[in-house]
């Protein structure tokens, strides 16, 4: 069965739609990065911080679906046509790119608020995770979530990810420095 497109509904019943970005889905993914890094001070990435420019983000997404060991998930509100499918929450997974590092995929997730608690992170990363499983060129998935961020650190762990060990004040938020926390969980071959 074919794992993406999913569609579905989330726990409210409201349709949601998780699939592949396209290039076409450039300026919605842009807008809504700026939305989860205004919304949320637990991205690596700040507000003020600049992103690219809606023909540097095709690129990325050209290039990104070339690589085997990469993905760029979107949830979307699907329209059916009328609309412009708004993005409410996307997952990115970047591998190495060098023969000692491509076996690990970093993770990277957001969720638009207005959406949390309705089950549309947990369906992204089971699908992110269920992908990754059938790449034979990734075997763990890596990532880094704020010691302080309880919700992702919950999520995480309920889907099998281990705390590898603390970074110290590595992110800097306003005038605090938080520390960071490494998991992952592997997706090698059984
Ligand atoms: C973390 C995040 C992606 C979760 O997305 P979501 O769509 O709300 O997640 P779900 O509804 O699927 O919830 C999944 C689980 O996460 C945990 N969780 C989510 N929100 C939580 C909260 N406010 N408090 C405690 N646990 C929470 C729970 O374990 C939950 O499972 P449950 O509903 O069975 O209890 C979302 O809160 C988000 O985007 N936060 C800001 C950005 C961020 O932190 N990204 C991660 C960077 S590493």
């Amino acid at each position: 069965m074919r794992l993406l497109p999913w569609t579905g509904h989330d726990a409210r019943g409201e349709r949601l739609e998780i699939r592949e970005a396209h290039r076409r889905d450039a300026a919605r993914l842009l807008e809504h990065m700026a939305a989860i890094v205004a919304e949320t001070e637990f991205m690596l990435q700040a507000a003020e911080d600049p992103l690219p420019e809606v023909d540097e983000q095709r690129v990325l997404l050209d290039h990104f679906a070339r690589l085997k060991g990469c993905l760029q998930l979107v949830a979307v509100r699907p329209s059916g046509g009328v609309g412009r499918d708004p993005v409410v929450g996307s997952l990115s997974l970047i591998n190495g790119q060098t023969s000692r590092t491509r076996h690990i995929a970093h993770l990277g997730m957001g969720v638009r608020e207005s959406c949390w608690r309705r089950g549309v992170g947990s369906k992204l990363l089971d699908l992110a995770l269920t992908w990754a499983r059938a790449q034979p060129i990734l075997e763990r998935v890596t990532l880094q979530v704020y010691r302080r961020n309880a919700a992702a650190h919950a999520l995480y762990r309920s889907r099998g990810f281990v705390d590898e060990g603390e970074l110290i004040d590595e992110a800097r938020v306003g005038d605090t420095l938080e520390d960071l926390l490494g998991m992952s969980v592997d997706v090698g071959q059984p």
